[in-house]
């Protein structure tokens, strides 16, 4: 059977979530809803970034203990993934106990092991650069636009410190040759391209430890120093799956992961982490994935300018499932993408009101209208009408097998139009006015397995209008034990009783 883990990053808790972390995490929540659909053996990880300067700053500022900021921040992204609808498996937080001490057991492991050149992984040296709390990371020079951070529009502090390396710069050639050689994904093109391109210039080592940052793990061989943030951060991929204890059993069954994420951080994904996974002997991920960044009208997502979108007053003011639907479909996959209200109501009305909603609205109402005359016995060019369905399937597969989530959804859009056209083509109440009840009866039969067909492709992104669709046509209780195989084959279902409802009512 095949397997899944896909895994979101885990997200700094000094920021309250916004529709920024909102959009990697429904895609995430998609694609395992997918492949739980599929059966394939799913894990979906998400969680929160604890440790670090930033964080600890943050708590400072309103007096709390950093934990007690983390606490209570954390359970702010919980409540704002519950209310997302997330179904993700497990939710790590690196102050977690189980983390902590599997970092330290990851850590003492490496620090036994050898680089691909043969030297010590680790190594102790002192460090002067330039440190931007934000990002938490060192910055170039050439990284700066009039001296400031691009990302955080402040200027880093220059820090000089006695620090634990990794030794990061032994490792070039192999991710140089894995990238060649296609071991090691990164999708889309235009990143694995950036990838290559920093390894063409020669990646210097990291510090893996800090000097005087209190609020982290502190480092196993050397407790002045506590574990530099991003290197701990990573590890959250495989310490949630038990890796560092005896038992590594979630570890054998699911390891390695897709990586989500923007690309902000690909780096320390495409790079650093599967140079620590082959320190450890472990295998690279399976794919590196980064999408684009949102902004709102245009401009950055930023305290400073207001225009902050809260996940949760999103889902109170339009509904969880178009919340989803319009996060997941407003960014062209790889690109950036810009959100604002005015069309995120439009794409309500657009897609979802007149859409999907008016297409059911119509099937169903029809239904209800000549069910008397609706002969379930009658034939069907099975044969004819299933074609566009297994297209639709086909296409579906392939863009979410591929991450493509925009296009998945826009195959299914077209086979809404499909519907739309055919009802128009074929007229149903003037063949009830003709008395044509075998015509009648293929038509609106044809019509309601293509709508079982697309109660079921929307599952993973609007779970719950799935579940309406379903069960309003009268499938759901038999079917949701389904086989994948079965449930999109066209033409199995057996008599039911639609029923009729607003899918989507109008926004105020
Ligand atoms: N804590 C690190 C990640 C460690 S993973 C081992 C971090 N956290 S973060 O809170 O800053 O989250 C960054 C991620 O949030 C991005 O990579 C992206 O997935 C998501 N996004 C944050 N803002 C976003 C947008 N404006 N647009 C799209 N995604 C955004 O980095």
């Amino acid at each position: 059977m095949a397997k899944f883990y896909i895994t979101t990053p885990i997200y700094y808790v000094n920021d309250k979530p916004h529709i920024g972390h909102a959009y990697t995490t429904i895609v995430a929540d998609i694609l395992a809803r997918y492949h739980r659909l599929k059966g394939d053996q799913t894990y979906f990880l998400t969680g929160t970034d604890e440790h670090g300067s930033k964080v600890a700053q943050s708590a400072e500022k309103i007096n709390y203990h950093p934990q007690k900021f983390c606490d209570e921040r954390s359970a702010m992204y919980q409540l704002a993934f519950d209310t997302l609808n997330i179904s993700n498996d497990d939710f790590i937080r690196t102050t977690e106990k189980r983390h902590e001490e599997r970092v330290m057991v990851i850590l003492e492991k490496m620090k036994k092991g050898k680089t691909p050149k043969g030297n010590d992984v680790f190594f102790e040296g002192e460090y002067s650069g330039l440190y931007c709390t934000g990002c938490e990371a060192y910055k170039k020079e050439e990284d700066l636009i009039d001296g400031k951070c691009p990302d955080h529009l402040r200027e880093p502090e220059q820090i000089t410190e006695k620090n634990w390396f990794f030794r990061l710069s032994d490792y070039n050639d192999v991710l140089m040759e894995k990238i060649f050689n296609g071991e090691l994904k990164i999708a889309p093109e235009i990143r694995k391209n950036e990838m290559a391109g920093l390894l063409k210039q020669g990646l210097e080592d990291v510090a893996i430890s800090r000097n005087n940052v209190a609020w982290g793990i502190p480092l196993p061989w050397d407790k002045e120093q506590t574990v530099y943030v991003w290197i701990e951060a990573l590890m959250n991929y495989i310490t949630a799956l038990g890796y560092g204890t005896k038992n590594q059993k979630l570890f054998k069954k699911f390891w390695p992961a897709v990586h989500l994420m923007a690309k902000d951080i690909i780096k320390f994904h495409a790079l650093i982490w599967p140079a620590i996974l082959i320190t450890l002997g472990e295998q690279i991920p399976e794919l590196v994935f980064a999408h684009g960044f949102f902004t709102i009208n245009g401009q950055k997502m930023s305290k400073t300018i207001g225009n902050v979108i809260d996940p949760i007053q999103l889902v109170n003011d339009i509904g969880v499932d178009p919340a989803r639907f319009y996060l997941a479909t407003e960014m062209t996959f790889g690109n950036d993408g810009d959100v604002s209200i005015e069309r995120m109501k439009e794409a309500y009305g657009a897609h979802l009101a007149n859409g999907l909603g008016n297409l059911f609205a119509r099937i169903t109402g029809m239904y209800s209208k000549y069910a008397e005359n609706i002969d379930y016995k009658v034939k069907i060019n099975t044969k004819k009408y299933s074609l566009i369905v297994d297209e639709t399937w086909k296409n579906y597969e392939n863009f979410l097998d591929n991450l493509v989530v925009d296009n998945a959804v826009g195959e299914v859009w077209k086979l809404i139009g499909w519907c739309d056209k055919f009802v128009e083509e074929n007229k149903p109440w003037e063949l009830a006015k003709q008395k044509d009840y075998k015509k009648l009866s293929e038509v609106i039969l044809i019509l309601l397995e293509n709508l079982r067909h697309i109660g079921w492709m929307i599952s993973p992104i609007m779970p719950d209008t799935s579940v309406n669709i379903l069960t309003l046509l009268g499938y759901f209780d038999t079917d949701k034990t389904l086989k994948y195989a079965k449930l999109k084959k066209w033409g199995i279902q057996a008599k039911t009783s639609p029923q009729n409802a607003i899918l989507f009512p109008r926004l105020a």
